[in-house]
């Protein structure tokens, strides 16, 4: 080892933390702990007959070119079958492929778009709370994050006013505006569309970009589906980014980034420098999963199984949470968001929470500045129905005895 490892650190990877969220999910490992901390989704929606009749024919029929590498952009088959959106609620995006471009999956494109976009103390608007690992992958490149806080109905546009109001008189402008508008992580709350147009609107007179992060959108358990902001726009004012992960399984590691075609050859160049391609092996794989048109019945499965575990929920904080507490109910997505007592810390509770074998995620984990010390994420989707009831009367006690 060299002697002096301390010192030859590169500035971007001494930003980097070991977060706080994987060192308290290490104690939700244990098997007695009933964990609704992780954002993972159900093994039983993962469609593996499917998935292993199409690995079949795909290794017999074109194994030479699934074990081969691919082109950064991504498998063509795939790319064209994301453009024509078969399997989605009508997008009206107006692109073709070379607006977009396959990542590995969503995590990557925050990276990349963090790479192309961020120098050291470039401001970026992010909403307070917003998903932490976006956060931790702009602070990577060293972003000043400036949060605005959300509403019922996601990020306030008064404050969002105030806050560009504020940087274009001290001679600042926001690289751009991070938003998951549908389901968002960790609220679970859905921008709805007159809320995306006024946003909208102010990305516009400001001039600065929407980051459109909707890894949730298809797991909608009622309601009406709401335009993306990027059928809003469809100028260019916005990247919006999609993945897999919740929809078919996470472990094919597929997203995608749609964007004016200048951005897409700015990422393409850097996702060359990070892994060359994406595996062609489990792009072609979905491609050939969607081409069997299997998509929406595994969907409306999805869905149906989440809305049933939300349910379960929701039935059981009504009648364990005590006094004091609330909670946002969620029309999809896989999370519930709880605010506690103002004097409440969630992080001093967790502790006492692994004690009674159940773990959550602490809010201030969201928060790019220091707030949501009394908040607290929940995941419903991961655990089975009865397993959750019991979770939440577990919490609840821990609750009520240290209210
Ligand atoms: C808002 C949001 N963006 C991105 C991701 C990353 O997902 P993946 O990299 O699996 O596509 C997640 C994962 O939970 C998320 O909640």
């Amino acid at each position: 080892m060299v002697s002096d490892l301390e010192n030859i650190w590169s500035q971007s990877s001494k930003r980097l933390k070991r977060s706080v969220i994987r060192e308290l999910l290490k104690l939700t490992a244990s098997p007695e702990v009933i964990s609704f901390a992780g954002g993972l989704p159900a093994p039983d929606t993962f469609p593996k007959e499917d998935l292993k009749d199409v690995l079949i024919e795909m290794m017999d029929k074109e194994s030479n070119f699934v074990l081969q590498y691919g082109t950064t952009e991504g498998d063509l088959i795939l790319r064209k079958r994301l453009v024509e959106n078969q399997y989605r609620p009508i997008e009206g995006m107006d692109i073709t492929i070379d607006n977009l471009v396959i990542v590995t999956a969503s995590q990557q494109a925050l990276d990349l778009i963090g790479k192309i976009f961020i120098d050291p103390g470039d401001k970026i608007i992010v909403g307070a709370p917003s998903y932490l690992g976006g956060l931790a992958a702009f602070r990577t490149y060293g972003a000043d994050m400036v949060g605005i806080d959300l509403d019922d109905e996601g990020m306030d546009p008064v404050k969002l006013e105030k806050a560009l109001e504020e940087m274009k008189a001290a001679g600042e402008k926001p690289k751009f505006i991070y938003i998951i508008p549908d389901f968002q992580n960790p609220t679970g709350i859905t921008m709805p569309e007159s809320r995306r147009i006024k946003v909208l609107e102010l990305a516009k007179k400001y001039d600065v970009l929407i980051l459109e992060d909707s890894p949730y959108r298809e797991i909608r358990f009622e309601g009406e589906h709401q335009k993306t902001f990027f059928a809003l726009d469809n100028t260019g004012q916005v990247i919006t980014i999609g993945t897999f992960s919740k929809i078919l399984c996470p472990g094919l590691r597929i997203g995608w980034v749609i964007a004016d075609k200048k951005i897409i050859d700015k990422i393409v160049m850097a996702k060359q420098a990070a892994d060359l391609c994406t595996s062609p092996f489990t792009q072609r794989l979905a491609a050939r999963y969607l081409e069997k048109e299997l998509m929406g019945d595994l969907l409306k499965s999805t869905v149906a199984k989440y809305r049933e575990k939300r349910d379960v929920m929701i039935e059981a904080f009504e009648k364990y949470m005590p006094e004091g507490v609330s909670w946002v109910k969620p029309q999809g997505g896989l999370f519930l968001f709880m605010t506690l007592p103002e004097h409440m810390d969630s992080e001093k509770l967790f502790m006492k929470a692994i004690e009674k074998n159940v773990a959550y995620v602490i809010g201030s984990a969201f928060y790019a500045n220091d707030a949501g010390h009394n908040k607290l994420r929940i995941n419903f989707s991961y655990v089975d129905k009865e397993t959750i009831k019991e979770g939440v009367k577990r919490l609840a006690q821990v609750i009520r005895e240290n209210m």
